[in-house]
């Protein structure tokens, strides 16, 4: 079986596919700032009207937010597998015999309740009136709970591509957009299987599976997809996560701009700010989230990093939880670049290439130069002169 070098897990793993990951150019990504979601589920619906409102599709949420730590659609989909992996054991080498990709077919009652947990905290309430933080540790909160926006990932090693023995998922030239040839699927619903995120689905009323298609028409069109242009809480950005600051472009970009993209400079820069979910899965998913900050980070370490003794020199801190701690606290506190890169979240629904930003402003650029955001990272703000009112 070919070996892979997975950069999200520092070292080689087995995978079932020959692949040239490192070599395109432009690479479907999000980033998705858990502090700003409100769960309000506005990126769902878009997805569900615009991709998955016929006949068989009813069950399908390409697109779901869950409540951490207790949601889960289908039900209890990252506990279950995780116990079946052993430590520092990604999907493929848990792979049983016959088979290329270890998971599991959830069950059809598990996939009834999407909304399941939702609100649900963390923790006991107290007795008292007011929920305090813990004394000894302020930033965490005793009771605790966080939206996660959960969406195909469009992976750089798709289990669901690596397993179907029909060939009928294929990873884009253009963008690395993960995609299901439905002319060619039968129906053998292995993609189902291995997803370890369970986002391709069977419809039982055509016979063939379906999977999230990253809004490739949208991306064409140099825009972003539904879930970004939807959210109200802003919490999104997209774009070509392989920019980085030497990326050679085949496209005449902005010479002002400062070259790599947004998303690549909060995922991939020293000021790393946002973490993939469950790396050690090893399908090295290209979502990207800011951690909540309130939350413990025992608990984030187990979802963000891949969750090993072994520590790698390219995270911020000497081991992962010291790591999710800093990642944290650069979102609770973001250096100036940071919150410039912030304002572009939800700032257009044109999908930005590259960015810039000076003193205070931040401007972004189309795959084609064409500026398409300028802004204030700061708004300014006036204070009136002389004497305040007050009710006296
Ligand atoms: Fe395939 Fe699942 Fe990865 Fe999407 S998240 S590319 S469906 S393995
Ligand atoms: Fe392949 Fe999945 Fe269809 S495994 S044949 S794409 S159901």
């Amino acid at each position: 079986m070919p070996e892979v070098h997975n950069p999200q897990l520092g070292r080689e793993h087995s995978y079932p596919y020959e692949h040239r990951e490192e070599e395109r150019d432009w690479h479907w990504g999000m980033v998705i700032n858990t502090n700003r979601c409100i769960n309000c589920n506005t990126c769902s619906f878009a997805c569900k009207s615009t991709w998955t409102s016929g006949e068989g599709e009813e069950y399908m949420w390409w697109m779901n937010v869950e409540t951490e730590p207790y949601g889960g659609y289908p039900m209890g989909w990252d506990m279950r597998l995780l116990d079946d992996l052993g430590p520092d054991e990604t999907i493929f080498e848990a792979a049983e015999d016959g088979e290329q990709v270890r998971g599991y077919v959830a069950a059809k009652e598990e996939w009834e309740y999407p909304a399941l947990g939702d609100d649900q905290s963390h923790g006991e309430y107290p007795a008292g009136d007011v929920v305090e933080s813990d004394p000894e540790n302020e930033q965490y909160h005793d009771m605790w709970q966080f939206y996660l926006p959960r969406l195909c990932n469009h992976c750089k090693n798709p289990a669901c591509l690596a397993a179907c023995p029909r060939q009928a998922i294929y990873k884009r030239e253009e963008d690395g957009i993960v995609l299901l040839d439905q002319e060619r699927c039968r129906g053998y619903r292995r993609c189902v299987k291995s997803c370890p995120y369970h986002k391709p689905m069977y419809n039982p009323e055509t016979g063939i599976s379906e999977k999230p298609v990253g809004c490739f028409p949208r991306i064409e069109d140099g825009n972003v997809p539904r879930c970004v242009s939807s959210c109200i809480g802003k919490t999104r950005l997209h774009g070509n996560i392989n920019r980085g600051p030497d990326a050679g472009h085949p496209n005449d970009v902005s010479s002002a701009a400062d070259g790599r993209s947004p998303i690549n400079y909060l995922v991939k820069s020293d000021e790393k700010v946002a973490l993939p979910l469950y790396p050690q899965f090893g399908t090295r998913p290209q979502v990207f989230y800011m951690p909540p900050y309130h939350v413990p980070p025992e608990f984030l370490t187990q979802m963000f990093t891949p969750n090993v003794d072994e520590k790698r020199n390219d995270w911020p801190g000497s081991t992962y939880e010291e790591s999710v701690k800093i990642v944290q606290q650069r979102a609770r506190d973001p250096s100036h670049h940071v919150l410039g890169i912030l304002q572009l979240f939800g700032a257009t629904t044109r999908l930005i290439e590259t960015y810039r930003v000076k003193e205070n402003r931040v401007k972004g650029w189309d795959r084609k130069g064409k500026k398409v955001v300028d802004m204030p990272i700061e708004e300014p703000m006036e204070v009136r002169e002389g004497e305040q009112w007050t009710n006296q």
